[in-house]
């Protein structure tokens, strides 16, 4: 697919609407389409479309390749992407050698797609270090990135450039190794592959493209900003709820993580205990739980929440 056809599916001439390239399928779709549902955007679940348009806010999704979103918001065809860090560095290297525009800016960095760009080989392999790839033929997405770090080690050996499917490469008989992206090892291993060392660690961040944005189009920009920052810190957070001995209200806020100024509440007819509600920013284990009820505290509640606002 070239950037062209992209454009044009649409007036290009479009000055309201956010555009959005979202990967179409694969491990950042799922996480990415929750955040947007829960942001309030409501688009078509039907994959089969290159774009969707949201019903109820100016919003167009364009669904393209995790490895097409770099280039799409450098070439200036959509406004915001989201995208894995590697995606991102690996494009960017290509493309400063191929004289094209690298520039972008992050929105912010988000809290999924958590991913490392690791080296494999066959399960029966014997596996020494880095140097067992000197002259070897890699099967990788991301040359670039290989290439920097086995160049520091000063180790040589030939990129076998695949889009997809890199997984199948050693037993197909193109590749001695392979390097490609690792979540859950699901692949690797259902490929009779093994991870043998892990070069790049990789997360999900939202860019948006290096030109101011039309101002209805920067509104929405910054309304959804908002919306994502209240969903990641909610996600985040617990609402911590429990009776108490009031002797003992300075050491429970102590032991309780990240927590800001707790609500007191009179229990009714008890002038020895409190209620305490608080909002806690940071996970909660069940041996804080544990450390709570030594200290007196009953009927402790930790509940989620699901939006916030600061
Ligand atoms: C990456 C990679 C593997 C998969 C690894 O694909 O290429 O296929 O994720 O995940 P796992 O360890 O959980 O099995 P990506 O989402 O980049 O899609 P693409 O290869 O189609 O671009
Ligand atoms: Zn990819």
């Amino acid at each position: 697919m070239n950037n062209c056809s992209i454009a044009n599916c649409e007036n290009s001439s479009d000055k309201t609407r956010l555009r959005i390239a979202i990967q179409k399928s694969g491990r950042l779709t799922e996480d990415t389409e929750k955040l947007f549902r829960n942001s309030g955007i409501k688009f078509a679940e039907s994959h089969d479309h290159l774009l969707a348009h949201a019903e109820n806010l100016p919003i167009d999704i364009l669904r393209v390749r995790d490895d097409d979103i770099p280039g799409l918001i450098m070439d200036h065809v959509v406004d915001w992407g989201v995208v894995g860090q590697n995606v991102l560095e690996e494009t960017m290297m290509q493309r400063k050698l191929d004289g094209l525009n690298i520039g972008y800016t992050e929105v912010m960095p988000l809290n999924y797609g958590d991913c490392r760009l690791s080296v494999a080989v066959p399960s029966e392999n014997d596996w020494h270090g880095l140097s067992d790839l000197e002259g070897k033929k890699i099967a990788t997405t991301y040359p670039f990135l290989l290439r920097r770090v086995l160049k520091e080690r000063g180790i040589s050996f030939k990129p076998v450039l695949l889009t997809g499917s890199v997984e199948v490469a050693p037993r197909a008989g193109l590749a001695d190794a392979i390097c490609d992206l690792v979540c859950t090892g699901a692949t690797l291993q259902s490929n009779g592959l093994k991870e043998v060392e892990t070069i790049y660690r990789s997360k999900a961040v939202l860019i948006c493209r290096d030109q101011e944005l039309y101002p209805e189009k920067k509104a929405i920009a910054d309304l959804l900003v908002q919306r994502f920052k209240g969903i990641m810190a909610a996600s985040e957070s617990k609402y911590i709820m429990m009776n108490a001995p009031r002797a003992k209200l300075e050491a429970i806020r102590s032991i309780l993580p990240g927590a800001e100024n707790p609500s007191i509440i009179e229990l009714e007819g008890d002038h020895e205990r409190v209620a305490l509600h608080v909002v806690s920013r940071e996970k909660v284990f069940w041996e804080t739980l544990e450390q709570l009820k030594s200290l007196g505290a009953t009927s402790i509640l930790v509940v989620p929440i699901e939006k916030m606002l600061d």
